[in-house]
């Protein structure tokens, strides 16, 4: 990892592939999620998956992480094949997705669940080399040291005595990513992480993953909420109907016929139902 530009300043990035989707096709009994899907994910890049309801975001997000598995294809990170790995063996290889609330312990403080995460992760390379740590096993002070660089970076080191529970909704979401993090990712994947927030909680979730973008992590975002999508993303993947419609950075997403009918049509199909 390099500590890189501020994200924001839009630096040019270098396409190396990190995550490749190759031919991924879902089909459960009858009904075809996916059909012969195909896009990358490059190195240090926020690419945003998009698409009406129904268009197979999730299930792609399942397959990516292990939780499902694709009925042809492959997925592959930094040159290894997922195909068979268990979610856990995909985390280990630093691919790691966001939690959801229910994933934060809501009975000890918001310090020790971080703490929980970064005992159950093996070695670390991320917070190792942003905290210029020594290639042993981080000792005990190193490791509340690390939960705590990790709690100012989610922007709730302030709350790290209080109990989980007690947090707003908002910020058990960013306890969240901050748990994710404690796994050490090099890619983190995040399926609508900001549903069901306020604005303001919105706008705290996309400072957090501007400065994720910043240090190099790369991201794969499924989410509905377009002008966070429009604002964060380098490329955007849109899918419609299990297949991929387009593929390009928001200002070419933004214009493209094809994306906008997808949005158009099933606007006009759920308004004639309600
Ligand atoms: N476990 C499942 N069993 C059967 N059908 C499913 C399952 N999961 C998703 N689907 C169907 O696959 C399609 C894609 O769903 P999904 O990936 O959840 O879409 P999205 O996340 O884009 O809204 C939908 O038609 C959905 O009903
Ligand atoms: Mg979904």
């Amino acid at each position: 990892m390099t500590i890189s530009t501020p994200a924001g300043l839009a630096a040019p990035k270098p396409r190396v592939p990190a995550l490749s989707v190759e031919h991924i096709a879902v089909h459960f009994g009858g009904l075809v999620a996916i059909s012969d899907l195909n896009f990358d994910v490059n190195e240090g890049e926020v690419l945003s998956l998009i698409g009406p309801n129904g268009a197979g975001k999730t299930t792609a997000f399942n397959i990516i992480t292990g939780f499902l598995k694709p009925t042809k294809g492959t997925v592959r990170y930094r040159g290894t094949s997922l195909n068979g790995l268990k979610p856990h063996e995909i985390t280990g290889l630093g691919l790691v997705r966001t939690f959801q609330r229910t994933s934060v312990f809501q009975t000890i403080s918001v310090f020790q669940n971080v703490m929980t995460g970064l005992h159950r992760r093996g070695r670390s390379s991320l917070w190792d080399t942003l905290l210029a740590l020594p290639q042993e096993r981080q000792s005990e002070k190193e490791l509340r040291d690390t939960a705590h660089e990790i709690l100012k970076l989610v922007g709730v080191e302030h709350r790290a005595a209080d109990i989980a529970g007690s947090l707003s909704y908002g910020d058990q979401r960013l306890l969240g990513v901050a748990l994710a993090l404690a796994a050490n990712p090099t890619m983190l994947l995040l399926d609508e992480p900001v549903s069901g927030m306020n604005a303001s909680e919105t706008a705290a979730f996309m400072r957090v993953l501007t400065k994720l973008r910043g240090m190099g992590v790369t991201i794969l975002l499924v989410e509905h909420d377009m002008p966070m999508v429009m604002g964060i993303s380098d490329r955007i993947v849109v899918m419609n109907y299990g297949r991929l419609i387009a593929d390009g950075p928001p200002a070419a997403i933004q214009g493209n016929p094809e994306v906008i009918q997808a949005y158009l049509g099933v606007g006009a199909k759920k308004r004639a139902r309600d």
